[in-house]
């Protein structure tokens, strides 16, 4: 199917991934399945957020290399260029200028409540960017900036959704006009928050891991696959017939939930096909699951990597719609709070 198709759009999407790492499987189920299931449904963007991603230091080469690199990825997975706008945030000045006229309209207090610059702030708050602070904002100019609906992420970005709501209600009151709507976030599937590896209470994120064995990341082999899927903490007890019986079992619940994204299941079908199977026959079955889910994703991440002019064309092209869309909304924006236009 072509992006020129039509189709009744059920609203506009937004969402984005910091390139700030190598891409691994949270973001792949948790965010770009669920983009790939919805692109033709709504008017879709997505983004790469490099202005993001600097809130905490990058390499410039890596950021460089990150940016395409996930570009490739959401590509490989199934994103269609000419079926949605895929674009870098940087490309799109509006982003930054909406961003700080939010930095004006969002209170100190709505940031201090947000878990997510605590923990990554962590104890040295004081040494953290001010970028990291006020990176809700500028979330919230992201999506609103094109006046999106509806916002799928997985769940740790949900408070952030929510701030983008208030901001937004907060700005239409305050001048006085109805101008941005409210975004709704869409988290779904059996995986909206996939843990480490390694321990089941923690997040997989690229950030706050020790270790690489935590994660699986897109780019990994079959055989690095199969070796951090074989190391993956579990407990002594066989699987259980059903959820009830995974609570309490972290590990062996967010393994099975993984398996239920990859294969298109729900938990309790997974359970129906392993009850009383030991881990260790889960690990492999869990393994050709995902071998053979990723494995395609990666090949055909690694041909877009050696060809970075193909990715930077799609990128082009995405930038340019986004600009488009993005400047007569800013340009209200600006007319509500009240600039002198620019002539
Ligand atoms: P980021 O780059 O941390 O993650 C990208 C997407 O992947 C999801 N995700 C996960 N889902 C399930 N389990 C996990 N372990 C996991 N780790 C990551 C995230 O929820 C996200 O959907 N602030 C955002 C990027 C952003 C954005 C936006 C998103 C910037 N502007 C506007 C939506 C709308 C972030 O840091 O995502």
């Amino acid at each position: 199917m072509s992006g020129s198709t039509p189709r009744a759009s059920k609203g506009r999407i937004f969402s984005g991934i910091k390139p700030s790492g190598n891409l691994h499987l949270g973001n792949y189920l948790g965010a770009i399945r669920n983009w790939v299931s919805m692109q033709r449904d709504y008017d879709s963007m997505f983004c790469m957020v490099d202005l993001h991603a600097i809130t905490v230091f990058q390499d410039p080469k890596e950021l460089t290399r990150n940016t395409r690199e996930v570009a490739a990825g959401m590509m490989a997975s199934g994103i269609d260029p000419a079926a949605c706008i895929l674009f870098v945030q940087s490309h799109v000045p509006a982003h930054a200028e909406l961003a700080w006229v939010f930095n004006c309209v969002a209170r100190l207090g709505w940031l201090n409540r947000m878990t997510q610059f605590k923990d990554k702030a962590g104890k040295n708050r004081e040494a953290s960017s001010s970028g990291l602070y006020v990176y809700p904002n500028l979330m919230a100019a992201d999506i609103l900036v094109y006046k999106a609906t509806h916002v799928p992420v997985g769940e740790d970005q949900k408070q952030h959704v929510e701030l983008a709501r208030d901001i937004a209600a907060k700005f239409n009151n305050d001048y006085g006009v109805n101008l941005f709507p409210l975004p709704e976030p869409v988290i779904q599937g059996p995986a909206t928050r996939v843990m480490s590896l390694r321990d089941g209470s923690k997040k997989m994120s690229k950030s706050e891991m020790t270790s690489d064995a935590a994660l699986i990341y897109m780019t990994d082999t079959a055989d690095d696959i199969a070796q951090k899927i074989r190391k993956a903490t579990t407990d002594p007890n066989p699987l259980p017939e059903t959820v009830e019986g995974l609570t309490g079992r972290l590990e062996a619940e967010n393994l099975v939930n993984i398996m239920a994204a990859l294969s298109d299941r729900t938990p309790e079908q997974v359970l129906q096909e392993v009850a009383g199977w030991q881990f260790s026959q889960f690990k492999s079955r869990l393994t050709e699951i995902a071998v053979a889910t990723l494995g395609p994703i990666t090949a055909e991440m690694n041909r877009l990597m050696a060809d970075p002019a193909e990715i930077d064309r799609a990128l082009k092209v995405g930038a340019d719609k986004a600009r488009a869309l993005a400047a007569p909304i800013l340009k209200e924006a600006y007319a509500a709070v009240g600039f002198l236009p620019a002539i």
